[in-house]
């Protein structure tokens, strides 16, 4: 345990370094400028979020620490060994994201491209300290305005983070490329009571917020509001603020749907609902998802709405799915 300890503080000096290096290194980045000038960010913005540059150079980071070749630095996912057991950095040409967890930890680092090439953003590999699973990218950063907001707005992307504060939605934090899990939802709700998911219009964004909608089940609470934002199919939270303003996307969350309401219009759009066969596999789809939430108030009115929307009687719903009387945390 000691030891664990002294390792994550020694992963974070490191991490800490090359921050600290990839945010000098970007003061004299032109294209690394202009590139985040073009979407739209200031020098502030990009100052709040330590935003950084990754230059070319194979050994770039050997300038921001002591000692290269010191293996804690593979660790920590910022060296790479190849088979020849030559060490180059990880990132290299890539704007710098650096992400913390909920303490203010520095834990690993997102970079973004700037050209054409792939992988369009190439992330910290799971390490001692990081996990892409369990972490939200900007929580730290918007711990005040989640509180002044009374909310917090999940979204999908780095960019979508940044360009919303840029427009002042300060309240905004990023599951990092990877599916909602419980283990972000436990940290959204210990965050604020009203989480809005708003993920990209596109399928892959809808199918994201399915996941996330089976992720909140267990977690539900009568006391919490989980919504959903759908986004013009081309748009993503970024695009959006961006074209429309800030107080376009407010609007949008104002009017968001409630985690129910997603629930049952997807249950519904899945089958056809004007035929019995279409209403009987409705009721098949929605007994996993009924079972998952803990009893409350909450659950009786999905029971009630799927009875109606199945045309059963309560009672009849009630014996298709039956439910365990275990009530929310
Ligand atoms: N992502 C990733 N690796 C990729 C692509 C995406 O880790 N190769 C993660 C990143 O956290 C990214 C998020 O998934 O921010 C959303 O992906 P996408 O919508 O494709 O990117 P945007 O955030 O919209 O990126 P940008 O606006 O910079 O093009
Ligand atoms: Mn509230
Ligand atoms: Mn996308
Ligand atoms: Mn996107
Ligand atoms: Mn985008």
């Amino acid at each position: 345990r000691a030891q664990r300890e002294a390792v994550v503080s020694r992963h974070g000096q490191l991490l800490e370094a090359a921050n600290k290096w990839y945010r000098q290194q970007l003061r004299t980045a032109p294209a690394a400028i202009a590139y985040l000038k073009k979407r739209g960010l200031s020098g502030e913005i990009a100052a709040r979020f330590g935003l950084g540059w990754a230059g070319p150079e194979r050994q770039g980071l050997a300038a921001a620490v002591e000692d290269y070749n010191d293996q804690l630095l593979v660790e920590a996912g910022l060296v790479i060994v190849n088979d020849e057991g030559r060490r180059y950095d990880r990132f290299r040409e890539r704007v710098m994201f650096p992400i913390r967890n909920a303490r203010g930890h520095l834990i690993g680092f997102g970079g973004r491209i700037i050209g054409p090439g792939e992988p369009k953003y190439l992330n910290s590999p799971e390490t001692p300290i990081f996990s892409k699973g369990t972490e939200l990218y900007g929580l730290w950063e918007a711990r005040q305005a989640i509180r002044s907001a009374g909310m917090v707005v999940v979204v999908e992307g780095y960019m979508d983070v940044v360009a919303l504060a840029q427009l002042g939605v300060e309240c905004a934090v990023a599951t990092l490329g990877t599916a909602t899990t419980p283990v972000h939802v436990q940290k959204l709700l210990r965050a604020s009571d009203h989480v809005v998911f708003s993920f990209d219009g596109d399928k892959a964004g809808r199918r994201a917020a399915w996941r996330a909608l089976e992720a909140c089940l267990p977690l539900l609470r009568d006391d919490v509001s989980l919504r959903f934002l759908f986004l013009p199919a081309e748009h993503d939270p970024d695009s959006y603020v961006r074209e429309f303003g800030a107080e376009a996307f407010r609007a949008a969350l104002r009017e968001a749907q409630s985690l129910s309401q997603f629930m049952l219009s997807e249950l519904a759009s899945r089958h056809p609902m004007d035929e019995a066969e279409g209403r009987a596999r409705c009721v098949h789809d929605a007994r996993p998802l009924l079972q998952a939430m803990p009893a409350g108030a909450l659950r009786l009115q999905v029971q009630r709405e799927l009875a109606q929307l199945t045309r059963l009687t309560p009672e009849e719903l009630g014996q298709l799915i039956p439910l365990q009387d275990v009530p929310s945390g």
